[in-house]
């Protein structure tokens, strides 16, 4: 824990008492009753993964904790594509609606229920069988927020193929490095996909990534934004060819017995160092880990509305659009563009339209929304809205309640859900109607979930102190691994502090034992509830010709949570320039994705480096957050950070 993040703990802390407790009307119709913290851990997930999941066969043991590696259900064998669609069909359900899909050109809408549901997705594994995909084939996903996104999710889990869904603002660069380090040979794809207005080309992107990755022998286009694309022969498939032909008869493609264990899927994330971490997730743990938290959590209801504004490329989309909500036969919304197109109040629209009971956002969002104003949300109706979540980084108490009140009428509980890429499902989180809320706590690990802070020495830190964020226990949804990388498992989560999960953020546990989550602790920046890894920005940065040395942080930033600042030294001793940083920051976009581009470049001659030459990040952050320098005694050359100092103050920032 650095002194700075203790420091700004205490203040929030001091800050902060406004307390929310449970409305008896919520509590008596809450999903989640008292005893859930009662309930022993082992009784807790036996008795839910029974209630909550089909198998085709039962499981034999609950679990097995091999340090690091813990599997679930051993023995059991389901499959995720009949447990989110086909189930609820014969289950009498079919007319359910499933998704009220919003595309973002107005007026574009689909409803889906989840007889619908069922045939669209054996229609498209009848289809991507015929092209050879198979049990155990690995597959590349690139797409918008489109409904064949998770039909493709659902399809290929009806076959049992593992898939990694690539973030469709991820560069060709991002996207091959995902499908290579998966050895993906299909991708399943689009030609376009809007983006406030406008067909952002997918498929150019998925072309140039196709031929760095060698693997990849197929692809399948839908056809969604209509503008030109290039064309391989031989290896590009349209969608409505390979797919709407096909029978819709669940007989015509019985859904695979997958083991407990089968790899699901991959999701990439940033961690310390330049190269992305396939987290591996994988059948019944995730499905038991999602679907349980999703129904406590969320409190759904059988007539509940429920939209998660995530885009499914991230691991929230996975959990909370597709797999939890769907397993629940839960009616959800699933939206494709932006929330200002075409006006401020799209959002609004939406939960008026389709009557959104809970609504489930990033702060990042939340402060834009502020930002613009609550007239937006003020001309619509929202008294459909009874739950309000956050996810994604800590939320500041004044942004949770505007929330409550601007978007939750002063009535909703707001559930404040700290998780990761990593734990799959929520792991942090009130339970509505039964935990009083404060404003930027996440409050209590979930039932079953064994929580601690601990300090540099691996002590339990008494109530009230800052340290680490540890997990003691296995739980059902969490990572199996990085893909063909045990060493940097091992490393990354399990070695800081022996026989417990290393999270990687600062916490507070407070007198009441709510935790307070206080930011990363390692080389890695949260923009806009969105991991980059410094190292990541600083390679795509040096991979500029004319770059000899950079140094990335993160500043705290109003809107996003925290901001990129990169310090770059030219070569040749040369000089920046405005038109340099739009350069540089556009080099970034093209390498990682444009979420990544720094939002400020400070260019100085020398970067400030020990004796040994290590760049002093420390006091590269207290440069970026115009805070007063730490100590430079040990810097080999101290008037360095002084001059970058001053040409810090001169650069603007943009967006
Ligand atoms: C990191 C994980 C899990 C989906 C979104 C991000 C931060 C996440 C919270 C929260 C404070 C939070 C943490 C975490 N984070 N939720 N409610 N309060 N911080 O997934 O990209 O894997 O990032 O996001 O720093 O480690 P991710």
């Amino acid at each position: 824990m650095t002194e700075e993040a203790g420091a700004r703990a205490i203040d929030a802390l001091l800050a902060e008492e406004r307390r929310y407790p449970p409305q008896p009307e919520f509590t008596a119709r809450a999903n989640a009753q008292a005893d859930i913290y009662d309930r022993n851990f082992e009784e807790f997930w036996d008795t839910e993964a029974k209630a909550r999941v089909s198998w085709l066969a039962p499981y034999d043991s609950l679990y097995e904790w091999d340090l690091p590696y813990a599997k679930w259900f051993l023995g059991g064998k389901l499959n995720i594509s009949y447990n989110c669609v086909d189930r609820h069909v014969e289950n009498g359900l079919g007319d359910k609606v499933a998704y009220y899909w919003e595309g973002e050109p107005v007026d574009d809408r689909r409803v889906i229920t989840y007889a619908d549901l069922q045939g669209l997705v054996v229609k498209a594994a009848n289809g991507f069988r015929k092209l050879g995909i198979e049990r155990g084939t690995h597959v590349g996903v690139y797409m918008g927020m489109v409904p064949e996104l998770p039909i493709t999710m659902l399809a290929l889990a009806r076959i049992g193929a593992p898939f990694t869904v690539v973030f469709g603002g991820f560069s060709p660069d991002s996207l091959s490095g995902r499908l290579n380090d998966m050895q993906c040979e299909y991708l399943i794809t689009q030609d376009g996909a809007w983006r406030r207005g406008r067909i952002f080309d997918l498929k150019k992107n998925a072309d140039e990534a196709m031929e760095m990755a060698p693997t990849v022998k197929a692809a399948v286009v839908l056809r969604r934004g209509g503008n030109e694309i290039g064309w391989q022969e031989g290896r590009d498939h349209w969608w409505h060819d390979v797919v709407e032909h096909e029978s819709d008869d669940p007989s015509s493609c019985p859904p695979e017995a997958m083991d407990a264990e089968d790899l699901f899927f991959l999701m990439y994330t940033s961690g310390t160092t330049a190269r992305p971490k396939g987290i591996m997730h994988t059948t019944a743990g995730y499905l038991v880990g999602t679907s349980v938290t999703h129904h406590y959590i969320f409190d759904v209801k059988p007539d509940d509305v429920f939209w998660c504004a995530a885009d499914i490329g991230w691991i929230t989309g996975h959990s909370y659009i597709v797999v939890g909500p769907l397993a629940n036969a839960t009616t959800s919304v699933m939206y494709e563009g932006l929330p200002d197109f075409p006006d401020r109040d799209r959002w609004w629209q939406i939960v008026e339209r389709y009557k959104v009971s809970i609504l489930y956002t990033a702060p990042t969002t939340i402060r834009t929304h502020m930002k613009w104003g609550p007239e937006y949300a003020a001309s619509h109706d929202l008294s459909s809205l009874r739950l309000l979540g956050s996810v994604g980084e800590p939320i500041n108490p004044e942004a949770w309640i505007w929330y409550r009140e601007h978007v939750g009428g002063g009535r909703t509980p707001v559930v404040d859900t700290w998780w990761q890429t990593e734990t799959g499902m929520i792991l942090i989180t009130p339970l509505p109607g039964l935990t009083t809320l404060k404003p930027g706590s996440a409050t209590k690990p979930f039932p079953g979930v064994e929580a601690a802070v601990y300090d540099d020495h691996g002590n339990e830190v008494p109530p009230g102190g800052g340290g680490y964020l540890v997990i003691k226990t296995p739980w059902p949804a969490m990572l199996r691994g990085i893909y063909g990388d045990p060493e940097r498992y091992q490393q990354t989560y399990w070695s800081r502090f022996p026989g417990v999960y290393f999270v990687g953020d600062g916490a507070r546990k407070d007198e009441d034992g709510d935790f307070w989550l206080m930011g990363r602790v390692d080389d890695v920046m949260n923009v806009s509830g969105h991991r980059i890894s410094t190292i990541e920005v600083e390679s795509a940065l040096v991979d500029h010709p004319e770059v000899a040395e950079a140094a990335v942080c993160g500043r705290n930033d109003p809107m996003t949570g925290q901001a990129i600042v990169a310090f770059v030294t030219l070569k040749g001793g040369k000089e920046g320039s405005p038109e340099k940083m739009t350069e540089l920051r556009d080099h970034v976009a093209k390498v990682i994705g444009p979420i990544a581009k720094p939002a400020n470049i400070v260019f100085t001659p020398e970067l400030p480096k020990t004796r040994s030459g290590k760049i002093m990040r420390r006091l590269l952050r207290d440069v970026a957050e115009n805070r007063a320098l730490g100590d430079t005694t040990t810097l080999a050359d101290a008037s360095v950070v002084e001059e970058i100092k001053e040409r810090a103050t001169v650069t603007p920032t943009e967006d």
